[in-house]
């Protein structure tokens, strides 16, 4: 019998795999039963009614997609009233993803779902800060900063931080929300990209500019998150084109405590649950008693040196 449950601070999960916000619905208790994954993660909610971008908003490659949805969100008292009571008949923590225009939004957005049945505050902070460049938060380190401050004192709710891969040093930007008062980190959102209707000579995307996810990304967002491992001593949530249990064994190895599966939950809607059987099945394949002891488990080869590779 393996142990598959994992400690993220102070809240303990049956098992270390969970969605990506955004990627899971209530409607997906019709096809599984919600009390076997690690964690139910909401859609991001914003503190104000958005109507999101404009179409198209999707274009898809062989092994991932750009999107560019603009979180429509009908706001926070439609989640409260609406969508929490469905998740309030499962045993499984309740991860509310949050994000908002400005620091003092944020805190504020926090304060407001930090009701019963919310276990966690997820930062989305790859949104615009309006109140600087309009750049994403956690495109700069003292701004990703400040939102985990801003949040950190208006909720007792453990924080995370969903980091942007849209920067050139992740590892800087980790150790800024770490030391911000962050309780784990999530690596990491989309990355963005562009697509051209060339037929009609018209941006793919109605917002030109869109975040790309899907397995094609994995190499990078694992490499991102092998490097925030190396540099904080929080726990980290890996998230990047995970399909299949060898990925999310792949992100664990790296020194991940646990992953969201995001993606792929449209293509393979239980694809969590064969997450959840794989790594359990590789750790009794390979003699290990706890999913944990898979948490930076890779062991660097003898020859290792390190070095810019271009
Ligand atoms: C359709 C869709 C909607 C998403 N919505 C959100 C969101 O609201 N908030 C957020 O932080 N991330 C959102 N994401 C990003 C995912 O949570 C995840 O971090 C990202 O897709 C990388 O994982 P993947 O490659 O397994 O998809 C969304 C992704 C997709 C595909």
């Amino acid at each position: 019998m393996v142990d598959m449950r994992v400690r993220i601070g102070e809240i303990e999960l049956k098992n270390p795999v969970m969605p990506g916000s955004g990627t899971m619905g209530e409607g997906l208790a019709r096809v599984m039963d919600l009390n076997r994954i690690g964690a139910i993660v909401t859609k991001t909610i914003t503190p104000d009614k958005r109507e999101g971008c404009v179409p198209p908003r999707m274009v898809e490659y062989k092994d991932g997609s750009l999107m560019a949805i603009g979180i429509p969100c009908k706001g926070p008292d439609h989640y409260i009233e609406e969508i929490l009571p469905h998740y309030r008949a499962y045993a499984t923590p309740v991860v509310c993803s949050v994000s908002a225009p400005t620091v003092e939004a944020f805190g504020q957005l926090a304060a407001k779902l930090s009701v019963p049945g919310v276990s966690v505050i997820e930062a989305n902070i790859s949104c615009p800060n309006l109140e600087q460049d309009g750049k994403a938060f956690g495109m700069d380190a003292e701004a990703s900063a400040r939102v985990v401050r801003r949040i950190k004192e208006s909720t007792d709710r453990p924080v995370w931080a969903k980091l942007t891969p849209n920067v050139t040093d992740i590892a800087a930007i980790a150790q800024a929300v770490e030391a911000a008062g962050a309780d784990a980190i999530t690596c990491a959102n989309g990355m963005l990209g562009m697509a051209v209707d060339v037929e009609n000579f018209q941006p793919a995307l109605g917002n030109i500019t869109g975040g790309m996810t899907g397995p094609c990304m994995r190499p990078i967002i694992l490499r991102m998150a092998w490097q925030v491992a190396r540099a904080v001593k929080i726990p980290i949530i890996g998230s990047g084109g995970m399909a299949t249990a060898r990925d999310a064994l792949e992100y664990l190895m790296v020194g991940c405590s646990a992953v969201q599966i995001g993606t792929i939950n449209f293509v393979r809607p239980t694809a969590m649950l064969e997450v959840i059987d794989g790594v359990e099945a590789f750790c009794r394949r390979k003699g290990l008693r706890a999913a944990r002891e898979l948490t930076g488990a890779m062991v660097p080869r003898r020859e290792f040196k390190e070095q810019q590779v271009a």
